[in-house]
């Protein structure tokens, strides 16, 4: 069994406070740092881009785990890899030609991984399940956090799982939207191997020891 890695998504931190959320994170037991950009396109909500990303990278001592939920993400790729993505996720529904995209983030020295919206079946990976580092299945719609978790991520991630026996593929599963201590227990169970938790850790009292407490749950 693989180790079980947290993601924090920073959308539900403190942005007048980053450097202090962030060094808060160094000193937490989470892996990565997973962090939401979004273009007002893809999903109706804006968030941040590459500069901020940059100044975060002097602070941080995490692996960037860089969600695009934009538009063909593919002109971006490696702008995202100079201001220090170590995984880059591009959305299923956002690229006409995923392949090439896929190749595009290797080649810039990157993770790839592809996320799925909760409407979208994990057969549509099967021709890329190889070729990826990472699958993302959306278990809210993206666009904001601190949404409701969507009960049919169970079947998805069973299906992933049995999808990648057959392509010979070692991709990590992440799950993203509403998780919390009750939730990922269950996720794992399922075969999910990293959590993306938002509002559960910041709107928490005390974000460090809710980190442990989704690591130990
Ligand atoms: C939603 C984002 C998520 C979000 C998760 O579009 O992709 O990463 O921050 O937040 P919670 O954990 O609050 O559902
Ligand atoms: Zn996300």
């Amino acid at each position: 069994m693989s180790k079980r890695i947290i993601s924090p998504s920073l959308l539900a931190s403190d942005f007048t406070n980053l450097q202090s959320e962030i060094e808060m994170l160094n000193e937490s037991e989470a892996e990565w740092l997973h962090l939401d950009i979004m273009d007002g396109v893809f999903v109706p909500n804006i968030t941040f881009g590459m500069p901020v990303i940059k100044q975060m990278r002097k602070h941080s001592k995490k692996i960037f785990d860089v969600h695009l939920m934009i538009v063909d993400p593919d002109r971006y790729v490696e702008d995202f890899a100079k201001a220090g993505a170590d995984i880059l996720v591009v959305h299923y529904e956002a690229c006409t030609h995923l392949h090439r995209t896929i190749q595009q983030i290797k080649a810039n020295g990157m993770k790839a991984g592809v996320s799925l919206n909760p409407h979208t079946p994990v057969s549509v990976l099967s021709e890329v399940l190889a070729d990826l580092d990472v699958v993302l299945i959306m278990s809210v719609n993206p666009g904001f956090g601190g949404q409701k978790f969507i009960e049919n991520t169970y079947s998805k991630i069973k299906d992933l799982v049995e999808l990648k026996k057959t392509k010979g593929s070692n991709a990590i599963i992440e799950i993203d939207g509403g998780v919390n201590t009750t939730i990922l227990p269950k996720l794992e169970e399922a075969g999910a191997q990293a959590f993306v938790a938002g509002s559960f850790v910041f709107n928490s009292d005390n974000p460090k020891q809710t980190i442990s407490d989704l690591l130990s749950c």
